[in-house]
């Protein structure tokens, strides 16, 4: 397969497709061919609360710094990813004791952040993955995930977006999670969990403009999603007042060497970004890495790029839905 006539920035008319980069990889040429396919950048890893506070204190931006120069450069937007998050964190965040400890924290690193990157990063995940994943999420209800996070400060979340809106007013704050893209995936229980949740921040007045799904898939048998469930997820969002964001889309092919499996990838993706497209509460399309041996999936096949970068069919199924939209 070659590049398509049209790249996907171009077919997207300035609706936001955009990718995951990592800054290790900007100085490879092919990597950068396909990256500059798109209109957005997020950071896979280098915004995180790991890189940009390694040392409980020490706020070093270069990594981030170094994404955003570069989407900058190439004329992508950029997009925050992501505040406060339970996993892969520092031991020193770990560690943290005490309700005043955490909660002073969790503001100082959002502060700090939000601060450095005023009038340059528009939108925020600010918080990231926090709600069980088996929570039944029926009548109204919720679980908060166990972590040092939800037990040190229970509050944590409405902390992180409340501090949020106050330091940088024109961030749109984003809660991002996944399996919760449709009714699909386990059963609907963690997307009604979710709805619950964000429903309760609106209700009690925390600031939250959107939601994020971050649309990781299989190709195995239940673990897709229809669309006309990703639909029904979005309008249930929008209709609380929110923006929903397809964050971090991938989709993994385990065999990965049949032309039938990689039929069923480029039918998921054109799937999701019709989707974003057709709903009028989706405002973003992303997806998690550039060519396959970029991913954090490293015993598949989920991207749109081979690890060559040359395109595979999921990048011509997303180049006709734009085309066709
Ligand atoms: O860069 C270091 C390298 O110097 C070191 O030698 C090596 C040894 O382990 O680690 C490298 O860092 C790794 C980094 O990825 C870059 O490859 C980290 O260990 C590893 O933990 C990190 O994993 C990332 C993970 O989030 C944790 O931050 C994945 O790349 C990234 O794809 C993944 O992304 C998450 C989203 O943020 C949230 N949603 C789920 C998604 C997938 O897990």
């Amino acid at each position: 397969f070659a590049f398509a006539d049209l790249s996907l920035r171009e077919a997207s008319k300035d609706f936001m497709v955009g990718v995951a980069g990592a800054s290790h990889r900007f100085g490879d040429e092919a990597y950068m061919n396909a990256l500059k396919e798109f209109n957005t950048m997020v950071a896979e890893n280098g915004c995180k609360l790991s890189g940009i506070q390694p040392q409980q204190g020490v706020f070093d931006f270069t990594d981030c710094d170094a994404h955003l120069a570069k989407a900058e450069e190439n004329g992508m937007k950029f997009r925050g990813h992501c505040l406060i998050w339970f996993n892969y964190q520092p031991q020193w965040f770990q560690d943290i004791k005490g309700y005043d400890n955490m909660k002073n924290t969790i503001v100082e690193h959002v502060t700090q952040v939000l601060t450095h990157y005023k009038g340059k990063i528009d939108t925020w995940d600010v918080v990231n993955e926090a709600i069980e994943d088996e929570s039944t999420g029926e009548n109204g209800t919720w679980e908060l995930r166990d972590t040092f996070l939800s037990r040190e400060c229970p509050d944590f979340i409405d902390i992180a977006f409340k501090t949020a809106r106050e330091v940088d007013p024109n961030v749109k704050l984003f809660y991002n999670d996944y399996d919760i893209e449709g009714i699909d995936i386990r059963q609907g229980k963690k997307t009604n969990a979710v709805y619950n949740f964000v429903k309760d921040m609106k209700e009690r007045g925390i600031p939250i403009d959107g939601v994020g799904l971050q649309y990781h898939l299989h190709t195995e048998p239940g673990k897709t999603v229809k669309y006309e469930n990703v639909m029904e997820t979005m309008e249930r969002f929008g209709k609380l007042g929110l923006e929903v964001q397809i964050t971090e889309m991938d989709v993994n092919c385990v065999k990965g060497n049949t032309e039938e499996e990689f039929a069923l990838q480029a039918q998921l993706y054109g799937d999701g970004l019709r989707a974003c497209l057709d709903s009028p509460y989706c405002t973003g399309f992303l997806i998690w890495g550039v060519g396959d041996s970029d991913s954090w999936r490293t015993d598949g096949y989920p991207l749109i790029f081979n690890k060559d970068y040359t395109p595979k069919p999921a990048y011509y199924s997303l180049i006709n839905v734009l085309k066709d939209h």
